[in-house]
């Protein structure tokens, strides 16, 4: 971050947490907590599906604005049809809802997304003018196995296919090693960067990754997140267990306007 003018990005993923109303309560509270400026970061909240009519509600008419949007945790690809339970691509545009977290591990892991099927949303995301916060990861085992450069490698690769390199600036990525999320093991920021910069030589290959943005997620908290936010590489965070917490996630989303403040114009 401190050689390029790459926003950051801190995104909370609410994953199946808070009700309706307790969604709500939490997005008026993050409202009145967060008075410092913020305005040079991109500040997300991602409730589960069924509170994201109430939540952006209460941004734009209760609140007239925040400092904050909402993204959704995922989704299908197609514009509609029958499949029971799923959440449609315009179902989330017509609340005004610009991000979308696509292929994270757990949706990977209990729902069986794959890499084809996480790049058929990326597509179905681009279609309908949401942002993709496209999630990467190996597993304990595969790090253990020496696989993760080749198995990022390839969940980037993938999730590119038939994507217009001119959309890379647009996109955001997000590097979760499986084995770090919610288990209070943070990756270590030198190597969540390298990770990050692997994800980016990636996007080289298909063209100008200087502009997407990458995010590092699993166990970020208040007490590591400037650490892990101050690497070059390293454009922001996707937050589990903190976003749960209207001043952990103020604290985190300070840190990252805190460093915006020392980026060269
Ligand atoms: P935790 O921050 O709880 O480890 O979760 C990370 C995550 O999965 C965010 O998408």
């Amino acid at each position: 971050m401190t050689t390029t003018s790459r926003r950051f990005v801190i995104a909370g993923n609410w994953k199946m947490y808070k009700t309706v109303d307790e969604a709500h309560d939490f997005t008026r509270r993050l409202y009145d907590q967060m008075k410092d400026d913020v305005s040079s970061v991109d500040v997300v909240i991602c409730p589960p599906t069924l509170a994201l009519d109430r939540v952006t509600h209460t941004i734009e008419k209760e609140l007239g604005g925040a400092p904050f949007s909402t993204g959704a945790q995922t989704m299908e690809s197609g514009d509609e049809g029958a499949f029971t339970g799923e959440t449609a691509p315009p179902m989330l545009t017509s609340l005004g809802i610009q991000f979308v977290i696509l292929g994270h591990s757990e949706r990977r892991q209990y729902y069986n997304e794959t890499n084809e099927t996480v790049n058929k949303k990326v597509q179905a995301a681009l279609k309908h003018g949401l942002t993709p916060i496209i999630c990467v990861g190996e597993t304990l085992a595969q790090r253990e196995a020496g696989e993760t450069d080749t198995l990022i490698q390839a969940q980037v690769k993938a999730a590119m296919t038939q994507i217009d390199a001119v959309i890379l600036p647009q996109l955001i990525f997000a590097y979760e090693p499986v084995w770090a999320i919610g288990t209070g093991k943070t990756c270590e920021a030198t190597e969540a960067n390298r990770v990050c910069g692997l994800i980016r030589t990636s996007l080289s290959k298909i063209g100008d990754a200087s502009k997407t943005r990458i995010l590092y997620g699993g166990s970020v908290k208040p007490d590591n997140s400037l650490e892990l936010l101050s690497t070059p590489d390293i454009d922001g965070a996707l937050i589990g267990g903190a976003s749960l917490d209207v001043s952990s996630f103020t604290q985190i989303v300070y840190h990252a306007a805190q460093l915006s403040q020392k980026v060269p114009a």
